[in-house]
C-alpha cells in the first residue's frame, strides 16, 4: 500500500515537472522574441575581398565592357575620328560642364561620364553631330549594349582608372 502511494506521488511529481517544462517551453516561445542569427564576422586576411580588391575587381570588369558589350573601344578608337577620345577625359570634363552649352546636371567628372554614357545627346561634343542633331552615340542602356547600373559604374571606375594612369585611349 505504502509503495503504491510512493509510486503515485513519484508519478505526480513527474506529471508536474513535464507540466512545468512543457508551461515554460510554450511561455518562451510566444513571449521571448526570437534574436536572428547574425552572418559570421567578415575577417579581411591578408589575400582576401578588401575594398581595394573589389575596386580591381570592378575595373576588370569595366575593362571587360568597355572593350566588348559596350563597343566603346570601337568608337571611341583614340584617333577621335568617330569619336572623342576619351584620354584625358578627367580634364575634359571639366571644360563640358563649365561650356555654356552644357544642359545638363553633372558637377563632377565622373557624374559627366556617367551622363555621357546614360545619356549621350545631353551634351554633344562639337563636331560629332549636326547642330541640334542627337549623339550618334546611344544610351548604354539600350540594346545591343543594355549595361545594368552595376556595369555602368564599372565602366566609369576603368575609365577613371586608366585615364589617371594616362593610357585610356
Ligand atoms: C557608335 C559609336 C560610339 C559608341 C559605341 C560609344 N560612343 Fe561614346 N561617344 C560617341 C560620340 C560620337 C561622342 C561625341 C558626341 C557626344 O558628345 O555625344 C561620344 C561621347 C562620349 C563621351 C563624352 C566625351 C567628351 O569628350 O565629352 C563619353 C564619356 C563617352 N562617349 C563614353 C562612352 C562609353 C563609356 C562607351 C561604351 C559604353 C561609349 N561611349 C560608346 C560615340 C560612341
Amino acid at each position: 500500500m505504502n509503495s503504491v502511494i510512493e509510486m503515485s506521488s513519484n508519478l505526480k511529481v513527474v506529471i508536474f515537472s513535464v507540466c512545468v517544462v512543457l508551461l515554460y517551453t510554450a511561455y518562451v516561445e510566444l513571449h521571448v522574441p526570437r534574436i536572428e542569427p547574425s552572418p559570421p564576422p567578415v575577417i579581411n586576411m591578408p589575400g582576401s575581398n578588401t575594398t581595394e580588391d573589389l575596386r580591381e575587381d570592378l575595373m576588370t570588369l569595366g575593362k571587360r565592357i568597355y572593350h566588348g558589350r559596350g563597343a566603346c573601344a570601337l568608337c571611341h578608337d583614340g584617333s577621335g575620328g568617330r569619336a572623342p577620345s576619351l584620354k584625358d577625359i578627367f580634364n575634359v570634363a571639366a571644360l563640358r560642364i563649365n561650356d555654356s552649352a552644357y544642359r545638363g546636371s553633372a558637377k563632377d567628372a565622373r557624374a559627366y561620364i556617367r551622363e555621357s554614357m546614360l545619356r549621350p545627346s545631353v551634351y554633344v561634343v562639337e563636331g560629332f553631330a549636326l547642330k541640334g542633331e542627337p549623339s550618334p552615340m546611344k544610351s548604354v542602356t539600350l540594346p545591343p549594349a543594355e549595361l545594368t547600373e552595376r556595369e555602368v559604374r564599372a565602366v566609369v571606375d576603368y575609365i577613371e582608372g586608366v585615364s589617371l594612369r594616362g593610357s585610356a585611349r
